[in-house]
């Protein structure tokens, strides 16, 4: 076989064979195969496409390229949730303790990445005395006893996807739908998942912004799981403005909290209870989806979601007495309000633009060295529809430096207001099964 043919085949329209898609993945892993070739292939498959099957291949192939976590002595399906990003998207830390209250197992593991917060594990690290470092037997046995545990990313997962997302990254081919399915989807497959479930964003603050684009990759990654034996779900949800009312470290560590009590804000708690009826649905813990709703929401009227939560950071050397005085939790000094220069309503919350926000104040990682400070952040009072009169807070403002200059200009500019009344947006544009 050689790579150059597999270029022209691919240009002209042509469908690869699964022998053709792993010697590619293979030899580009271990070095045989050049950049320059495979970014002439990848954008052969920007112009061209890849079908139903190759997708599949792909995907697999990039599966097989490292090692692949094994989850067999956990016992029951494993469903794995994943998000494709957004600003205070604190759905994660909720869905892990509520889905394990009824019985579903939750291997998580987490990073910590670059982004307008920490990752889930940085999140966690607020909890005093909360740590991921622990090993492959105690994470098996922890999720065995508790249905939930959290530990860092290790080993040599899907090296083939890490290769070509940086390929992808300076060829203008990351925006290529049947890469970033079968990147994302390869990465949950290597992690042990028998069953996932996707919440793909969309919207101004969503990595995908248009919905009809945002639809198309969710279609594809349910065909590719239900191809490869993983069954599949995917929610598309609205990204137009942050999820929840926190974006911080410990912040939303508060706001997980709430939500778990069933006091969360409205949108973070319902977007919770139909990714958690998925997940519990995809677990087999419910036959349908009503049912596994019920499950939830009884979980947290009696409280048992809370105390899994509870359960799960003790057993990694949490504090969890935090949980029920979340005062106790990392503070900034200064905490201010951004107050509304006008009467009207809410019109737009530009998500990217709040997340950054967040981040200058150091709640986020812009670099790998930047060191997050967990207990600074934003909670937003007003969300897109609300009314607002002048001098009332926008945003509560949570810092460890006075001066927050740049920080108010750039919510302020993000946050518009109307003199017409705004419908709030849609939480869930569309399901995929
Ligand atoms: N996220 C991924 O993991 N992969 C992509 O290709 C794009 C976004
Ligand atoms: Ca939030």
């Amino acid at each position: 076989m050689r790579m150059v043919d597999l270029i022209q085949k691919k240009r002209d329209g042509y469908e690869l064979t699964t022998e053709e898609i792993n010697y590619l993945v293979e030899g580009y892993t271990n070095g045989d195969i050049p950049d320059y070739q495979v970014s002439a292939f990848t954008m052969a498959v920007f112009f061209q496409n890849m079908t139903a099957k190759e997708r599949a291949d792909l995907t697999m192939a990039m599966v097989h390229s490292g090692e692949t976590i094994s989850l067999k002595e956990i016992e029951g399906i494993k469903v794995d949730k994943h998000s494709t990003g957004g600003v205070g998207d604190t759905t994660t830390l909720v869905l892990g303790p509520l889905v394990a209250a009824v019985g579903v197992p939750v291997a998580k593991m987490s990073g910590r990445g670059l982004g307008h917060t920490g990752g889930t594990i940085d999140k966690l690290e607020a909890v005093p005395g909360f740590h991921t470092e622990i090993e492959n037997d105690e994470f098996i046995r922890l999720v065995n006893k508790n249905k939930l545990a959290v530990i860092g990313q290790s080993g040599n997962l899907t090296p083939a996807d890490k290769k070509l997302y940086s390929l992808r990254d300076v060829t203008a081919t990351v925006n290529s739908i049947p890469l970033i399915a079968s990147s994302i989807m390869s990465k949950k497959i290597a992690a042990g998942a028998d069953a996932i479930v996707l919440d793909v964003k969309t919207g101004s603050g969503a990595f995908m912004k248009e919905l009809e684009k945002s639809k198309e990759l969710a279609q594809s990654m349910v065909e590719i799981g239900n191809e490869v034996g993983r069954r599949t779900m995917a929610v598309i949800s609205d990204m137009s403005q942050p999820l929840g009312l926190a974006i911080g470290n410990a912040l939303e560590i508060k706001e997980a909290i709430d939500t778990l009590n069933g006091e969360g804000p409205e949108d973070l708690q319902e977007l919770c209870m139909t990714l958690g009826s998925y997940m519990v649905y995809l677990a087999e813990k419910a036959s349908s989806l009503e049912e596994a709703r019920t499950l939830l929401q009884e979980a947290i009227d009696s409280g048992k979601a809370i105390e899994t939560f509870k359960t799960f950071l003790e057993a990694q050397g949490g504090d969890a007495s935090v949980v029920d005085r979340p005062e106790d939790l990392p503070k900034a000094s200064f905490i201010t309000e951004l107050e509304a220069k006008e009467d009207g309503y809410v019109s737009e919350i530009a998500a990217d633009a709040v997340g950054t926000a967040a981040m200058w104040l150091g709640a986020g990682r812009a670099t790998k060295e930047s060191v997050i400070d967990l207990a600074v952040g934003l909670v937003l009072n007003k969300k897109i529809g609300d009314q607002v009169m002048k001098g009332e807070s926008l945003v509560t403002i949570h810092s460890n430096q006075e001066d927050i200059k740049e920080v108010r200009e750039k919510l302020y500019d993000s946050i518009k207001l109307s003199s017409e009344k705004v419908d709030a947006p849609k939480l869930i544009y569309a399901t995929i099964t």
